[in-house]
């Protein structure tokens, strides 16, 4: 299933030269599973077409001849109803204004009133009408009214200036959509603590003991877990991926940095998922400079790293659901079973990373969840978001 699968968004777009990044946006929405109905001002029509979103989002584009047409007297209300979510991006100066005093002269600010929907709004403009008094006036009124405003950032702005103006880009953008339509789902109030990517252990200052893990399990967990509403706290090792809007991020390098991070967030947190690969071993002393080819082939002496969820789950104060992740390439289900119980774990979703289609690297993962109670249930080849969605809803029906 789509992360957004049945979400309704309508997407307002006025006029702004940014317009041409909210198609963007509206494709993004789209193949997130949104169903989009894009509304755009007289001045928007100046800069874009409503047949662009109509190409992107497989949906009528309205314009404000709709609001003339046979279903003139109920569109606002209908699509202001339907919404789960009201996002203008772009949205002007002239839009904030009439929307913080309630004005309702076009389809897109009449939908605006007839909306019961969050108001997620992105300014763009230029910097000097963004600090414009009138502007943060009509910003303070609508933030106070409950609107989520997210941008605008700063950069290189149309006039040739540059400041802080610039919509956010569209995936950011959809990222917060994400939040605010994840909200109210069934893990909210919940604190997720998700570790995720491959530890490093230095051997000197230029060269570490590494591991295959992407991280893109992990970070699909931390995505799907703000997608059911959770706060999440994401653990990572290195990795180059770009952490879900919305993660509260902590970035570290070794097992043990790890183990300290985890322990400090455990406490507070409902539900750690343990995704990463950290290291079992690291170097027992690293060298504080290069080794060089010179010095001869070197030993590297290894020492043991802490067991970070074994040592979770002795803590007095811990998360209520433990889920730990079991890479095997061989005797799958005896393996992650013995896990299961040594570290005392309530789940575990083992995976056979001898397969070219699962494990590390990929975009797929097949997986089979064992539960503390003697539940298993095998999954079939699914996408890391799906795996995660699916780990997450078992882990918030036994967390219940
Ligand atoms: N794990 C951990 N601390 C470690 C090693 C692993 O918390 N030092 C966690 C992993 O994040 C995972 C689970 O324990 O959720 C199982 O990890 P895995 O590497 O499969 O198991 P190990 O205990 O390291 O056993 P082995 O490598 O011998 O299979």
């Amino acid at each position: 299933m789509l992360p957004l699968h049945a979400k309704r968004i309508v997407l307002g777009v006025t006029g702004s030269i940014a317009c041409y990044k909210a198609a963007d946006l509206a494709s993004k929405l789209t193949q997130l599973g949104a169903e989009v109905d894009v509304i755009l001002t007289a001045a928007a029509e100046h800069f874009i077409k409503p047949l662009t979103f109509q190409s992107v989002t497989g949906r009528r584009a309205y314009v404000d001849q709709d609001l003339w047409g046979p279903e003139g007297h109920v569109l606002h209300v209908k699509l202001g109803k339907d919404a789960d979510l009201l996002l203008i991006a772009p949205a002007t100066a002239n839009t904030l204004a009439k929307l913080a005093a309630g004005q309702a002269d076009n389809l897109l600010t009449l939908t605006a009133l007839a909306a019961t929907a969050p108001l997620m709004l992105a300014p763009a403009m230029d910097g000097g009408m963004f600090d414009h008094p009138a502007t943060q006036a009509s910003l303070e009124t609508l933030r106070a009214r409950g609107a989520h405003i997210h941008g605008p950032v700063s950069g290189h702005l149309a006039s040739g200036l540059s400041g802080v103006g610039r919509m956010l880009e569209p995936a950011e953008l959809a990222g917060h959509a994400r939040v605010a339509l994840g909200a109210g789902g069934p893990l909210a109030g919940r604190r997720v603590l998700v570790t995720a990517g491959g530890t490093q252990e230095p051997i000197d200052p230029v060269r570490v003991i590494a591991n295959r893990s992407s991280g893109k399990q992990g970070y699909a967990l931390a995505q799907a877990a703000l997608d059911l509403g959770a706060q999440v706290t994401l653990i990572s090792g290195p990795t180059a991926l770009v952490p879900p809007v919305g993660a509260h991020l902590l970035r570290v390098q070794t097992a043990v940095e790890m183990r300290d991070a985890v322990l400090q967030h455990a406490a507070a947190a409902d539900m750690l998922l343990m995704a990463a690969a950290v290291a079992d071993f690291r170097p027992s002393q690293a060298a504080d400079k290069k080794i060089k080819r010179a010095e001869g082939v070197p030993t590297v002496e290894l020492a043991a790293n802490p067991d970070i969820l074994k040592e979770v789950s002795q803590q007095a104060k811990k998360p209520r659901m433990l889920v730990g992740f079991a890479a095997e390439s061989n005797d799958l289900l005896a393996n992650a079973q013995g896990k299961l119980a040594s570290k005392g774990l309530d789940l575990i979703v083992a995976n056979d990373v001898s397969a070219q289609d699962a494990g590390f690297e990929v975009d797929t993962n097949r997986v089979i969840l064992l539960s503390k109670d003697g539940g298993q249930e095998e999954l079939p080849l699914l996408s890391k978001y799906e795996v995660a969605r699916k780990v997450l809803e078992k882990a918030a029906s036994l967390l219940k």
